[in-house]
């Protein structure tokens, strides 16, 4: 039996039309969303060649701290090092490419690989190589952990595993930096990580998230009760979008007991990392690609309060978010259904509300038309 040969990914990527203004915009073809060709290539440009949020500046304080993390698919590890520098590094031991460290975060005097137990300084240079005398044309000095761009933007860290490429802050911008610092984050502290799997390619989530409020009335009955929709802004900048929206008095009274403040604020940093704030809460998705349809969305919930007397309250505050990532997670897998219909080949996007999802298109399409090239 021949199976229908599938069209050269240039000609995916060409089926996009970036030039066109939103109010004649498509969307991404839905190709984009099901062929593992396209899924290679982003991990190859999309997530190599940005930014990505790997953990927490209280994760890595004091000389020797550490978190792991996969970015594109590759093993990466920042570690502060003696002289009190923050440096990320390929997690891939220079011996025979094991993980040298294995827990996701934590505090060491060397990196010793778990293999054949060859030992790096906390500044990434090769210390010990044992039952190594002989080994001609060998210096330790070629053969430290390789080095990737380590920076952190409030309270994040980000690396990039692609030498090339902007600064963090340039990468951020002084308008997104501005706006989220004006918020003052930085006093909330992390409360607990949870993941969430999704049936369905990482783009429908960043979607789901950018169509700027679109589906709140229509999905999330909790959530819409104490928001005022039709106040929803939406405003894009270079690789960001923030959406935001007056909370109204009222509504559920269970979600309008965690969701307070004047105003609820969601930022999205291209490609793959939001932020959620309301007054005294916040939490950061961060959406990792598993494969053309499946995605793991990686929250973390920050509170001003985290002592023990504010234990139950969290825990509701997640609750209630919890139920609205429950409605996405089961709007998500029937969108990735539908993509893959032959009824279904792209999709018009609404001028009051879908800019956002319009400005991730036409990042996407610059990243893969410059990688295919
Ligand atoms: S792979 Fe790390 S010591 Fe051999
Ligand atoms: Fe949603």
């Amino acid at each position: 039996m021949l199976l229908p040969v599938p069209p050269p990914l240039s000609d995916l990527i060409a089926a996009y039309d970036a030039s066109a203004p939103l109010e004649r915009a498509r969307t991404i073809p839905a190709a984009w969303y099901t062929d593992p060709r396209m899924f290679d290539l982003e991990r190859r440009t999309v997530f190599a060649r940005t930014w990505q949020m790997v953990g927490h500046t209280d994760q890595v304080r004091a000389p020797g701290q550490y978190l792991t993390a996969e970015v594109a698919g590759e093993p990466v590890v920042v570690v502060r090092g003696g002289d009190g520098v923050l440096r990320g590094f390929f997690n891939v031991c220079r011996h025979h490419a094991a993980a040298v460290l294995t827990a996701p975060a934590g505090r060491a005097e060397r990196l010793r690989c778990p293999y054949h137990g060859w030992t790096y300084t906390l500044e990434g240079a090769l210390l010990g190589a044992p039952e190594f005398a002989g080994v001609a044309d060998f210096d330790k000095r070629d053969h430290g952990l390789v080095p990737i761009a380590c920076a952190t933007w409030e309270q994040w860290v980000f690396v990039r595993i692609t030498p090339d490429g902007p600064a963090l802050e340039a990468f951020v911008g002084a308008e997104l930096a501005a706006r989220v610092a004006a918020a003052g984050l930085g006093r909330l502290r992390w409360f607990e990580r949870r993941r969430y799997t999704l049936a369905c390619n990482w783009k429908v989530y960043v979607d789901n998230y950018l169509d700027g409020g679109y589906h709140v009335p229509h999905l999330h009955k909790g959530l819409s009760s104490v928001i005022d929709n039709t106040a929803y802004a939406i405003e894009t900048g270079a690789r960001w979008c923030e959406q935001s929206s007056p909370l109204s008095a009222g509504g559920d009274a269970r979600t309008a007991a965690v969701r307070r403040g004047d105003r609820a604020r969601y930022w999205w940093l291209h490609p793959n990392f939001m932020i959620n704030a309301y007054e005294g809460v916040l939490d950061t998705n961060l959406v990792v690609p598993l494969g053309p349809d499946r995605t793991e969305v990686i929250f973390d919930y920050w509170f001003a309060d985290t002592s023990p007397a504010a234990r139950d309250r969290n825990l509701e505050s997640i609750a209630v978010s919890e139920r609205i990532q429950d409605e996405d997670v089961a709007i998500c897998a029937s969108v990735q259904r539908g993509l893959r219909s032959r009824a279904y080949e792209a999709g018009r996007l609404s001028v009051r509300r879908e800019a956002g999802e319009w400005l991730f298109h036409r990042l996407l399409h610059r990243s893969l038309a410059d990688g295919a090239a």
